[in-house]
């Protein structure tokens, strides 16, 4: 189905803004669709019994027409409304977990356009128990079809920033209700038959549906054979994927779990209490390094391959820990972390898994090695949507849209408790063309890749900052118009900022990476200012520092080498201007990692 902007920007309602839930509540019922909170993930909600609301959702999802949606509903009374037969079994699950995490399908009534059940005769009904959901379906008063507020095969969006990040310009509105409490949607139960089957796992586990029947149990959809499955039709498309390869670390026998009983105490938490690595016993260090040993294996192996390779690790706080003891720059250059809490807690893992995907994606990695559970709870939820994300994308439905690279919104820099910032400096001999080519190159690349955030906490937002100077400049100085011509061609920015200026102490001091265009330049600095070594690199062996090395047919690691064009022709100055935007897009995401920042 086409997809179409057909809002110049979607509305973001405050949940607490009861003017904008009514404007919400109104264009819903007007057929327009309204993306809200839930206590699983984001919903994209529209009139259940209006056909033509409902195709506004598949268009905006991009979802295949025969995939159903779900009907929400804020008050109990509502159901039989929508449903033509309430079964005792039926009943028991809804007195038992509604509202909550849970979706029953059962017969439904005429009331339910075709286009919402997508030609089924049954229909699934979920009360959210999220209190932002739950007043806006109330004061609605209609059963809302909604379906995950994702782009169709992307993971389920869990913020309302991340519902924008897929649905700005194509719905009315979303409703911020902060971060969903589970984190991975419901569990959908087939009620239509004798014994209820669990289609899709979710936070309402197996034991938690057997332990209120009266008999039987439920059977795992996964278990029917044949013919029979899939029953529920969303189970056949790709789900969950990153752009990313996600692969997954399994976790070793043995270990314990946390939050597998998603309904305990200990669950849906997402908080995390970092783990001192040297208060650990012996047993539980070394329970810590087999958790941790799959990880780092894979990644050296996944290394050795290519060496330019970047790897998203979705794991726990003493994995990044263990990492940091390490002390395996080049590991650990090529590693981004997103650590949903401590290691052993599937809640948290739930809880942050689809974020994590997105966030991981945003760093641009190539594999995304993430934490594997084994538990028959919670577990099995989780393992299922990490599995899909996981899944072969040969083996995916057709016609599916191609994962692309997600597109990002911008987040203004108050959005974040605390902003530090870090600055890279950019040093060559006059700093009238190479090095002022790199400053313009390298704020281009910064401005394009915001906002970015502290690799050490995630609500501490980082702003960088980046400079050039010359070892033999004189101040003021206009750039090369040569080099100021060959930028504008390739980036459509002069150097008409900069004036040249004299590299000194002063200027050393305010920066927090120096990068030398020629390696000569950086030993230079280094033999006049020994005690700033650890910052001042040259491009090239700054790319060798981070393993980003590149050998001739003999096996000869090949350096960076940029030479100087001043003197010959501007096809020459271009040639090098592109060399060295070349060479920053490489290194961009190394330099923000070393200066302590990640994308967001
Ligand atoms: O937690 C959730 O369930 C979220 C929030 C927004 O409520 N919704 C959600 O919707 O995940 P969606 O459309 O992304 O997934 C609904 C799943 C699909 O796999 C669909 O095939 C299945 O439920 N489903 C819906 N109606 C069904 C029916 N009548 N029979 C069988 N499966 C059904
Ligand atoms: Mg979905």
């Amino acid at each position: 189905m086409e997809r179409a902007k057909i809002y110049k920007k979607t509305l973001l309602i405050r949940s607490d803004d009861r003017e904008g839930i009514r404007d919400c509540v109104h264009h819903l019922k007007d057929g327009e669709v309204i993306g809200f909170p839930t206590e699983t993930v984001y919903g994209l909600g529209c009139d259940a019994r209006n056909g033509e609301a409902v195709k506004k959702v598949f268009a905006a999802k991009g979802r295949p027409a025969d995939n159903p949606l779900i009907c929400h509903i804020g008050d109990k009374s509502q159901i039989k409304d929508i449903v033509s037969e309430i079964t005792p079994m039926a009943q028991r699950l809804i007195d038992a977990f509604m509202p909550g995490p849970i979706t029953l399908v059962m017969k439904k009534s005429d009331l339910i356009s075709y286009e919402t059940t997508a030609g089924l005769d049954t229909v699934g009904v979920r009360m959210p128990s999220h209190p932002a959901a739950n007043r806006f379906l109330k004061e609605a008063g209609i059963p809302v079809a909604a379906p995950s507020a994702n782009l169709s095969g992307r993971p389920s969006p869990t913020s309302s920033r991340s519902v924008m990040e897929d649905m700005d310009g194509y719905i009315y509105a979303v409703i911020d209700g902060g971060d969903s409490e589970f984190g991975l949607e419901s569990t959908v139960v087939d009620c239509t038959g004798t014994d209820p089957v669990i289609l899709r796992p979710g936070a309402v586990t197996k034991a938690d549906i057997d332990a209120v029947l009266k008999s039987g149990e439920a059977v795992l959809a996964g278990s029917l054979k044949g013919s029979e499955a899939p029953r529920s039709p969303g189970m056949k498309y790709r789900h969950y994927a990153p752009y990313a390869r996600v692969e997954i670390m399994k976790m070793p026998e043995g270990v314990e779990i946390k939050g597998d009983n998603a309904s305990g105490p200990d669950g849906r938490t997402g908080r995390y209490e970092p783990v001192d690595l040297k208060k650990l016993t012996d047993d539980e260090a070394k329970e810590l390094v087999n958790i941790a040993s799959p990880f780092i294996l894979r990644s050296r192996e996944i290394l050795s391959e290519n060496p330019f390779a970047r790897i998203g690790l979705y794991c726990g706080g003493e994995i990044k820990a263990m990492y940091g003891k390490l002390n395996d720059k080049i590991l650990s250059a090529h590693t981004e972390f997103c650590v949903y809490g401590n290691t052993v807690d599937v809640a948290s893992a739930s809880h942050g898994l689809f974020e994590g995907l997105r966030f991981l994606d945003v760093q641009e990695v190539d594999v995304i090695l993430a934490q594997g559970f084994d538990g028959d709870g919670l577990s099995v939820a989780y393992m299922n949507r990490l599995s899909k994300a996981s899944g072969k994308k040969e083996d995916l439905t057709p016609g599916m849209p191609a994962p692309a690279r997600p597109s990002r919104t911008p987040l203004p820099i108050d959005a974040f408790k605390d902003t530090v910032t870090a600055s890279v400096l950019f040093v060559d001999d006059n700093n009238t063309s190479l090095s002022a080519c790199c400053e313009i190159l390298m704020r281009i690349l910064l401005e394009k890749n915001e906002p970015y955030i502290s690799d050490s906490s995630r609500d501490t937002g980082f702003e960088i900052y980046c400079e050039s100077a010359g070892l033999t400049a004189m101040d003021g100085m206009d750039p090369d118009p040569d080099m100021d011509r060959a930028v504008k061609e390739l980036t459509g920015r002069g150097l008409g900022s900069i004036e040249s200026r004299r590299a000194d102490p002063a200027v050393y001091d305010c920066n927090d990476l120096i990068l030398t265009v020629r390696d000569e330049q950086a030993f230079a600095i280094i033999k006049a200012f020994p005690e700033i070594k650890d910052k001042v690199f040259s491009l090239s062996t700054f790319a060798a520092a981070n393993g980003l090395v590149m050998k001739d047919s003999s096996g000869r690691v090949m350096s960076i080498s940029v030479p100087d064009p001043s003197g010959e022709n501007f096809e020459t100055y271009l040639h090098t201007a592109k060399a060295l935007n070349a060479w920053l897009e490489l290194l961009f995401p190394y330099i923000i990692k070393d200066l302590g920042a990640s994308r967001v």
